[in-house]
């Protein structure tokens, strides 16, 4: 089975049962933050109040899901992708609020999304960008569920047809993508949408205990041929003088700074779900997370950084580009936590592009969707990472 969906990779299958919670985050972790929230330590405390009044973690919302989902204008259907992205932005906010309050309000809001469109959902069809739905919603979803998988209030039906929506629909079209890349070759697409389908098939994979699809996923992310693949992603290293650490030029960097930063979102989501089952895909290739992350960190926040010519598949990138330099986009707070507070490491220009988002969003921490505009590129992280992953030493 395995051989023929991935022939070129050497394939270790584990047969240890996997973590629940455990994509994003752990029961463990919601002990961590219950114990900030009840000492008002910051900026947990903000970034709660921040989370509690935004749109879409209120008791109240109703999700308007469809049969088919349309991203990327195919010159025929209107695109529909907002509802899906809204809907599942708002199964997250309401689901960690479940986990916080253990209000059960919030519990079968979560649910309720999640079902309704496991009861309507067959495809996700449009451009070539249905490729992204498939991977930014489905990574997003699958955390959802993943989140309520122990509420004793959901439908044992309703929960499996969840599970069988995400893998029918999103997995199908992850796996799709990871095989044959919509039909080009393997340098076509740039990484980020490797890294959303891969960040899915992880995320499902968990969800629905189905290691073949979660190891399969770990597997294409450590030794994989395309451009989401760690191997492929890092273009060149250099040594920072000074600090004598090493900067990782990522394979987006002569594209745009939007996607160059979303490329570390990601493959923070990516390693995170990893290690919380016990595979440390952050410290890989020399910890390459964190080296590409310092290095896009770094010009974002004003710095310039040494830069190697790039043959992309639109020709060569000659000098790192500065579309979108200094991009306020959540995420790196996942980052800073895991590399600069749970393994010790130096993480300055992370933490400095942490602080640059923060200090540019509302309330001055990270928030998630619904904060950053009412677009699909605010919604492509989950975000309130401030309260979610920060590690405070204040308190103990
Ligand atoms: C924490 O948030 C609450 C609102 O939920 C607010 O009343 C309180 O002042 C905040 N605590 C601190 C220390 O800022
Ligand atoms: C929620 O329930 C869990 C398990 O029953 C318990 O450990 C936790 O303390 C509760 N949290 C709150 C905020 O009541
Ligand atoms: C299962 O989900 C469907 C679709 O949202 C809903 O109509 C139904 O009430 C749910 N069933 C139960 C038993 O909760
Ligand atoms: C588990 O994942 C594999 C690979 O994606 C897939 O072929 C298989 O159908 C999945 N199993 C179930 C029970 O869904
Ligand atoms: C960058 O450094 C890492 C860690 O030493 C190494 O695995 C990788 O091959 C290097 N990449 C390039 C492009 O030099
Ligand atoms: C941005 O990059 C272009 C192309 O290299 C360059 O011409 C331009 O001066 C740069 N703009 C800024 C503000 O650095
Ligand atoms: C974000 O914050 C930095 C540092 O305070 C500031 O220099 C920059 O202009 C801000 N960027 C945006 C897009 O608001």
């Amino acid at each position: 089975m395995m051989r023929s969906i991935l022939p070129f990779l050497g394939l270790t299958l584990s047969t240890a049962a996997f973590i629940h919670p455990g994509a994003l985050h752990t029961a463990e972790d919601f002990t961590r933050i219950n114990t900030y929230l009840s000492n008002q330590v910051e900026p947990h405390n903000t970034t709660w109040n921040l989370l509690t009044a935004s749109t879409y973690a209120q008791s109240t919302y109703q999700p308007t899901p469809k049969e088919t989902v349309y991203r990327g204008y195919n010159g025929v259907d209107s695109e529909n992708y907002p509802s899906l992205y809204r809907d599942t932005a708002a199964a997250y906010q309401l689901a960690i609020r479940w986990r916080i309050t253990n209000d059960t309000s919030y519990a079968d809001a979560a649910i309720n999304i999640l079902s309704s469109w496991a009861a309507s959902l067959v495809a996700i069809e449009g451009t070539s960008d249905k490729f992204l739905a498939s991977g930014l919603y489905g990574y997003q979803m699958a955390n959802a569920a993943e989140l309520m998988s122990d509420y004793t209030g959901w439908d044992s039906s309703n929960k499996t047809a969840t599970g069988t929506m995400l893998t029918n629909v999103f997995a199908a079209m992850n796996t799709r993508f990871m095989e044959e890349h919509n039909g080009q070759d393997y340098y076509h697409y740039y990484a980020n949408w490797d890294l959303c389908n891969l960040a899915s098939l992880l995320a499902i994979g968990i969800f629905t205990d189905n290691q073949t699809m979660y190891d399969y996923a770990l597997e294409y992310v450590r030794t994989g041929p395309s451009n989401g693949a760690l191997p492929v992603f890092a273009i060149a290293n250099y040594t920072e003088s000074g600090s004598e650490k090493i900067l990782t030029q990522g394979q987006e960097a002569g594209r745009d700074q939007g996607h160059s930063t979303l490329d570390m979102v990601l493959f923070g989501i990516v390693a995170q779900q990893a290690y919380n089952q016990g595979d440390d895909l952050f410290a890989e290739y020399g910890n390459e997370i964190l080296n590409a992350a310092e290095y896009a960190a770094k010009y974002n926040v004003g710095y310039d950084v040494p830069y190697t010519l790039y043959e992309s598949y639109q020709g060569p990138q000659s000098v790192i580009s500065n579309n979108s330099r200094g991009v306020v986009r959540p995420g790196f707070e996942l980052l800073s936590a895991h590399y600069g507070q749970v393994k010790g490491l130096d993480s300055y220009w992370t933490d400095s592009y942490r602080d640059w988002v923060n200090v540019n969003s509302t309330n001055g921490v990270e928030g998630g969707g619904g904060n950053y505009g009412p677009n699909s590129g605010g919604f492509d992280g989950l975000g309130f990472g401030s309260l979610l992953y920060r590690i405070s030493d204040d308190l103990f």
